[in-house]
């Protein structure tokens, strides 16, 4: 990887021009952001409800069609110069690195029938920070879908563009993801949160009025290992409790339709105590995801706070997702002044955690949270503060 600087669209065009030269036919620009999810962790494969935002850190895309059927990508940051032919049939190799991304995108599309009447040329540049847990491979996937959508006209609407980013996870990546970060990036709006409901796949927007606070995120910057197959076991854990459940004559579809009185009247008929605990996350999760909302709702953000906190509790010790990092980063976060909530985001194992801190403490936060963390963990964390932007546009 490259030395990262801050990329500008403006830079980014221009890097475009001297990569593959002037030509009449315009080059395209689109921005993707990246995205927190403020409560509702690993329960958008159950069927639950969860409560992403987009925020304003973004992956740029620079394309323009080409007058063959040749594909050319390259990225400002990550090696590897990659060439292909639109009518290749496109399949996963370790050695095409992020490539994978882009051709799974392509093979999704071409299967769903739409016809590609040239190649092209892309550049690609991200302002988020890769394998960090807010979906720097969602902003891919869904940055470069909807540049590929709009240079070719498709008109393939944004939540398809969702679902055809997670099918490619699911088919082409390996990961069984849920549908929660392609679904925010493709469709969020600015300075609103989103209430997804993923059993329905629809949404609800929710003004994201934070008053006087702000959110910061909290890198761990922990080298992820394995984060994937950890993520897929979890997921079969999910299966293997729901499946229990109904054994028993439970009449629920997925986990997320449990309340919390029905899992304290059922949830003995789980005998393995780690199923038994996952499960009692995800029921418990659901609930705080309604609570927080209504809370913001109301204003309360204290309470919202209080609900960030429970749920980073559960997702350590019920869940088993956090690690040494994230929890350092959530009790360093919950003793500063100022800070009213902290909890990871994303999948774990590393990656980020969020923040709540009241707006003229985020300086003095980020310096002593970095501090600590770097006197227990060892090593430095990244910190910012964000807030909601829009979904995948054209620039
Ligand atoms: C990853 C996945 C999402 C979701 C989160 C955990 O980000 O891509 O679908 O499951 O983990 O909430």
């Amino acid at each position: 990887m490259k030395e990262k600087i801050t990329v500008t669209p403006e830079l980014l065009k221009n890097e475009f021009i001297k990569l593959y030269g002037e030509n009449s036919s315009a080059i395209k620009m689109f921005a993707s952001p990246a995205r927190i999810n403020i409560i509702g962790e690993h329960i958008d494969y159950n069927g639950g409800k969860v409560f992403p935002a987009a925020i304003d850190k973004y992956l740029y895309v620079a394309i323009r069609k080409r007058n063959d059927t040749l594909i050319n990508y390259n990225d400002l940051f990550f090696d590897g110069n990659f060439t292909f032919d639109i009518n290749d049939n496109f399949v996963y190799k370790k050695e095409n690195d992020y490539a994978n991304f882009l051709n799974g995108i392509l093979s999704i599309i071409k299967r769903h029938g739409y016809v590609f009447e040239s190649g092209f040329d892309v550049l690609i540049a991200s302002n988020v920070p890769s394998a960090g847990g807010i979906s720097s491979s969602s902003a891919l996937e869904c940055g470069f879908a909807w540049a590929v959508n709009q240079t070719f006209e498709f008109n393939i609407s944004r939540k398809e563009i969702a679902l055809m980013g997670q099918q490619s996870e699911h088919e082409f990546m390996n990961v069984n993801c849920g549908i929660m970060d392609q679904y925010i990036i493709a469709t969020a709006q600015e300075n609103t949160a989103e209430l997804l409901d993923c059993a329905s796949i629809t949404h609800e927007f929710v003004p994201l009025n934070l008053g006087d606070y702000r959110f910061v995120v909290m890198n761990t910057k922990k080298q992820r290992k394995l984060a994937d197959s950890k993520y897929n076991e979890r997921r079969s854990q999910c299966e293997q409790g729901l499946a229990i459940l109904q054994q028993n004559g439970v009449d629920i579809k997925d986990l997320c339709s449990l309340s919390v009185e029905d899992f304290e009247k059922y949830g003995s008929f789980i005998k393995d105590d780690v199923i038994y605990r996952r499960v009692r996350h995800c029921v418990t999760e659901n609930k705080r995801v309604l609570d927080a909302v209504e809370a913001l709702k109301q204003n309360d953000l204290v309470q919202l706070g209080k609900l960030l906190y429970e749920s980073h509790d559960s997702l350590k010790n019920d869940y088993e997702v956090t690690g040494i990092e994230l929890d350092t980063l959530k009790e360093v976060a919950s003793k500063q002044d100022g800070c009213i909530g902290a909890r990871m985001t994303g999948a774990g194992f590393g990656g980020c955690a969020i923040a709540l801190v009241h707006k003229d403490k985020t300086d003095a936060f980020i310096k002593n949270v970095q501090e600590e963390y770097t006197k227990i963990i060892g090593y430095e964390g990244g910190f910012f503060t964000c807030s909601s932007s829009e979904g995948v546009r054209e620039l």
